[in-house]
Order: structure tokens, then C-alpha cells, then sequence
């Protein structure tokens, strides 16, 4: 079973319409493209993911309204090629939930696990770009340390980076997550090498990066009135939702829905505990 984060109200701040046209920019496995595509008569939704795999389970899982929806695999740096590849002009709603899917997280072969074995990819484009092996394997220790402490959040990171440097050649996750866990030993119910996986993970898919080109372009595309709709789990993007929210708002071009970020219900927690830290923020544009 699969829970989409938040759903009810990514569509009750969506406000989705019946012959409105909407962008899932992460549409992955496709819940909240389902939700929205049966909220529609003429309208379209467009579901958007720069992993090719995932859109293939997002197309499947939501077969019986694909008749309006399009499928479309890019990375939010190249969001605004979205609508015009499916005909679509101006977006009433734009949708983003951010971070890995469950699929990506627990798919051994995808690299993102520690615990599970596979080779140490976490690319969530599997064609293009560097894997996280080559990052390990290559980066300088300083390097290291700093994306580890920086990205993930970890007070431990110059002895994590040390040791990885001295296990090299690291050829797997089960591999790094060992070195991690001699390193730094377990302080609380979170495995000592969660924040690395992270740090990793975040480099890989520069989703900073990609976030701040989402924030820069996604309310660009929005027509007059048009709503965009950001679910994030981490308070790194959390704020930078906050900040880009606040400065559209001060230049009179937006008016913010959330002055404060909705979050899951104590019922949604329980039944998903993977949606605990979502915030949901969401604005209209002027
Ligand atoms: C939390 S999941 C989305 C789950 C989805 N809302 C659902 O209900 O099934 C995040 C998805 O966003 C995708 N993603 C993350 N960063 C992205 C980016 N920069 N560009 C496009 N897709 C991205 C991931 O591949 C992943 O499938």
C-alpha cells in the first residue's frame, strides 16, 4: 500500500479544479497524480520525474486516468520544458514532494539503502551524472568531511571521512555503512551512518541545487491565481521554501496560504511513519 504524504492537503491547497491543467513535478509512484487526475473532467495533470523507473511505476499505478494525464521525466532544472512538451500553457498548480520514494529507498539496486547490500550508486537518474561510489572513492577527506557535516547534518563527520578514506576502495553499501558504524558507534535509534547516506545522497542529485532552480522557476509557470505546492522533510529546504515564498510575497507578485507550514495529522503519522517531519507550504500567485 502506498500513502501519498499529505495528500488531502496538497489538494486542498492546490484547489484543484476540474478543467485545470497541474504539474507533479515528483510524481513518483504516482499518488499524488492520482489524486489530482481524479479530481479532473477536462483538466490535465502533468506527472513529471527525473527517474525514468519511477515515472515508468507512476505511469502504472495511475493507468486508469491516463487518459488526462502526461507523463514527462525531467529534473526540476528543467521543469519549464514540462508544459510545452504536453501542449499545456500556464499551470493553475504546481506540486512538488520532495526527497526519494520508498520504491528508491528500499530497491536494493538503487544504492540508497544501508541496509541493504548493492552497489553505492544513489543517482536517482540512473543515465546520467556521478554515483556515490565515485564521490567516496575520489573525494579529498576535507572534502568529505564537509559535505558529511554540511549536507547531513553530522556532528561525527571528520571521522567518518577519515575512515572512509583509509577502507578505500569502497565497492558497496553494505561496505560504507560497516565503516561508518566502526567508526562512529551508535548514540540513539538512528544508525550511525543515516546522515552519511544523506549527505551522499543530496550530492549526488544536487537536490540544493535543484530545489533552488524549482523555488527560481516553478512560480514562473504559474498562471495568474495559479498555486504552487512544496512538501519537504528536511529543515534545509524548508527554509529555502520559507525564504522564496517570502520574498515572492514581498514584491507583491504572491500572497502565502501557509503562514505557518501544515503538517501531517497525528492519524497519518501513525499510519505512515515516514511522513513525520513533512511541511507543506503553498502560495498563489498575483
Ligand atoms: C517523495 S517522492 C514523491 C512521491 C509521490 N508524490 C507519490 O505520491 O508517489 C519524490 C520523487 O521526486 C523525484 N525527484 C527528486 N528530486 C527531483 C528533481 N530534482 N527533479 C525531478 N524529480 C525529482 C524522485 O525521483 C522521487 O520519485
Amino acid at each position: 500500500m502506498h500513502f501519498a504524504v499529505m495528500a488531502a492537503e496538497a489538494i486542498e491547497f492546490l484547489a484543484v479544479r476540474p478543467e485545470g491543467v497541474y504539474l507533479d513535478a515528483t510524481a513518483g509512484l504516482g499518488g499524488h497524480t492520482r489524486e489530482i487526475a481524479q479530481r479532473l473532467t477536462t483538466g490535465k495533470v502533468i506527472a513529471n520525474d527525473r527517474d525514468p523507473e519511477s515515472l515508468e511505476m507512476a505511469r502504472r499505478n495511475t493507468a486508469e486516468w491516463a487518459d488526462r494525464i502526461c507523463y514527462h521525466q525531467g529534473a526540476f532544472s528543467q521543469i519549464a520544458e514540462a508544459a510545452p512538451a504536453c501542449g499545456a500553457g500556464k499551470l493553475d498548480g504546481l506540486l512538488a514532494d520532495l526527497g526519494v520514494s520508498r520504491y528508491q529507498l528500499t530497491e536494493p539496486a538503487r544504492g540508497f539503502s544501508f541496509m541493504a547490500e548493492g552497489p553505492l550508486d544513489m543517482r536517482m537518474d540512473q543515465t546520467t551524472g556521478m554515483t556515490a561510489a565515485d564521490l567516496v572513492n575520489q573525494y579529498a577527506e576535507k572534502a568529505l568531511a564537509d559535505l558529511i557535516f554540511q549536507l547531513g547534518e553530522e556532528r561525527r563527520a571528520r571521522k567518518i571521512a577519515r575512515a572512509i578514506v583509509r577502507a578505500r576502495p569502497i565497492r558497496s553499501t553494505l561496505h560504507l555503512a560497516g565503516v561508518v558504524e566502526r567508526a562512529v558507534p551508535r548514540t540513539n535509534r538512528l544508525h550511525p551512518a543515516t546522515r552519511t547516506f544523506m549527505a551522499l545522497r543530496m550530492l549526488v542529485n544536487d537536490e540544493q541545487g535543484e530545489l533552488d532552480r524549482l523555488l527560481a522557476t516553478g512560480p514562473e509557470l504559474l498562471a495568474s491565481g495559479g498555486r504552487m505546492v512544496v512538501i519537504s522533510f528536511m529543515s534545509l529546504e524548508d527554509r529555502k521554501v520559507k525564504e522564496r515564498f517570502r520574498g515572492l510575497a514581498r514584491e507583491g507578485r504572491a500572497v502565502i496560504l501557509t503562514k505557518h507550514p501544515a503538517v501531517p495529522t497525528e492519524y497519518e503519522k501513525g499510519l505512515n511513519p515516514a511522513s513525520r517531519s513533512a511541511k507543506l507550504r503553498a502560495l498563489e500567485m498575483k
